[in-house]
């Protein structure tokens, strides 16, 4: 919780300046009030007590106790300013980063009210962390050979977005340092429409950097998102078994992590509703890796791509950066592929990736198409 550190640091801070000030003050308000007070006494007497023919004290008094006096006086002030400035320098930080912190919890609370606005929880969750049946309208009309347009009211999984930084800008430490995240936001991403002016949605961009201050400040631990993805992939081992007694680690990963991008119609099996009261249909997933958002990957565009299983490996660790080149061919990414290193550990991303790698092209393209059909159908 460092937001709460940082508060309690700026207030504390605060305290110790305003008693600080206040010394001061009362004690230049008793200097000055005594001063005058003296200079009132002597008001009209300045000859007979002008300072040289006043009663000084004589050289014994002044070498003696006096000077010891203003010496000490002088040590006492050279003293206070030896632990007050270096209190106050360490002070100083948490005094800016104080500020950069309420800076960012006015942006944090301004960007959780155009989220509510935008109904962001509607698909992704209450509590962030993802949702299976988001409504969404959907024309899913090219995904089959033999329609042109197919509008669906349907239910799509939507990812969770407590953990979206340990996809996206996954090196970013601070806010600032965003920029994966905004992009998407502007642009909109798949099925999820644009949220930015830019992108020719409703938001300007303080909007939008509200909005991203806000999925900032709910992000939670790579420690938690790692539980969480473990505890997810023993529940989905164990139902698949059920089936697929053969079903190996990288399958399962892959279903968890990579098919909803890479995968057709995977986010969308939760079913649909035809227009018009037309009845329910099944929204059956396409072959693994078939290609949705992201390409399709098999052992054909893989082997090409990454011609070392290393390469691979890596780029799934760290995802593609915008403009920056990956594999054989230096492709450019473009804020797409989100990197998994930070929730997968290395052995489990190698388990995708071999799995990835063996995906056959033939079965990708020649299972493609008749996999709608009305629910309750035997067929
Ligand atoms: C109509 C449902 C819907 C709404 C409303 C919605 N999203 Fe999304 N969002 C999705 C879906 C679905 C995806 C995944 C894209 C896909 O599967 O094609 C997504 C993807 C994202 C991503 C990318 C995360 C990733 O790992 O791929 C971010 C970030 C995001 N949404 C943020 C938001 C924010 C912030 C709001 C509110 C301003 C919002 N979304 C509103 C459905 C929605
Ligand atoms: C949010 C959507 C998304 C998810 C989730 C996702 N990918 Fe990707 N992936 C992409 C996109 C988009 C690209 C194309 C590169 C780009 O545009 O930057 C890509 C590219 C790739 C590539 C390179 C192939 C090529 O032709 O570019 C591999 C390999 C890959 N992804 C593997 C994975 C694996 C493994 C996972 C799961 C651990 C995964 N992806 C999850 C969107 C996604």
């Amino acid at each position: 919780m460092p937001e709460l550190s940082h508060m309690l640091a700026v207030s504390t801070e605060r305290s110790v300046a305003i008693v600080l000030l206040a010394v001061v003050v009362v004690g230049w308000a008793i200097y000055v009030f005594v001063n005058i007070r003296q200079a009132k006494a002597e008001a009209g007497s300045e000859i007979e007590l002008a300072p040289n023919r006043g009663n000084l004290p004589d050289d014994e008094e002044l070498e003696g106790r006096r000077l010891e006096k203003v010496q000490a006086f002088g040590v006492l002030m050279l003293l206070i300013m030896a632990l007050v400035l270096p209190v106050y320098w360490m002070l100083e930080g948490g005094r800016r980063s104080g500020a950069e912190t309420s800076f960012s919890e006015a942006a944090v609370s301004r960007g959780e009210a155009v989220a509510t606005a935008a109904e962001c929880f509607d698909c992704h969750g209450a509590d962030l962390g993802g949702a299976r049946f988001a409504p969404v309208v959907l024309d899913i009309g090219h995904q089959f050979s033999d329609k042109e347009s197919f509008v669906v009211n349907t239910t799509w999984e939507a990812p969770s977005l407590d953990d979206v930084f340990t996809r996206f800008d996954t090196d970013a430490e601070t806010l600032d340092e965003v920029s994966e995240v905004r992009q998407i936001l502007v642009y909109g991403r798949g099925v999820m429409p644009a949220w930015g002016l830019e992108g020719g949605g409703p938001y300007n961009d303080q909007q939008i950097d509200d909005l991203v201050a806000w999925l900032w400040d709910n992000r939670i631990t790579d420690e938690e998102a790692q539980a969480r993805a473990a505890a997810r992939y023993e529940t989905e081992f164990a139902a698949q078994r059920e089936t697929n007694p053969a079903v190996t680690q990288g399958e399962v990963l892959f279903d968890l992590h990579c098919a909803r991008c890479h995968t057709p119609r995977w986010p969308g099996r939760g079913g649909a509703q035809l227009p018009n009261n037309g009845g329910t249909i099944e929204v059956l997933p396409g072959p693994d890796g078939a290609g949705r958002y992201g390409p399709a990957l098999n052992s054909v565009s893989l082997q090409r791509l990454f011609p070392e299983f290393e390469d691979h490996v890596s780029f799934i660790s760290t995802g593609a950066a915008d403009n920056v080149a990956f594999g054989q061919f230096a492709r450019l990414g473009n804020y797409g592929m989100p990197g998994f290193g930070r929730v997968l550990s290395e052995r489990e991303i190698r388990a995708i990736a071999a799995y990835e790698r063996n995906l056959d092209p033939q079965r990708q393209a020649a299972v493609g198409f008749d996999l709608l059909h009305e629910a309750g159908d035997d067929e």
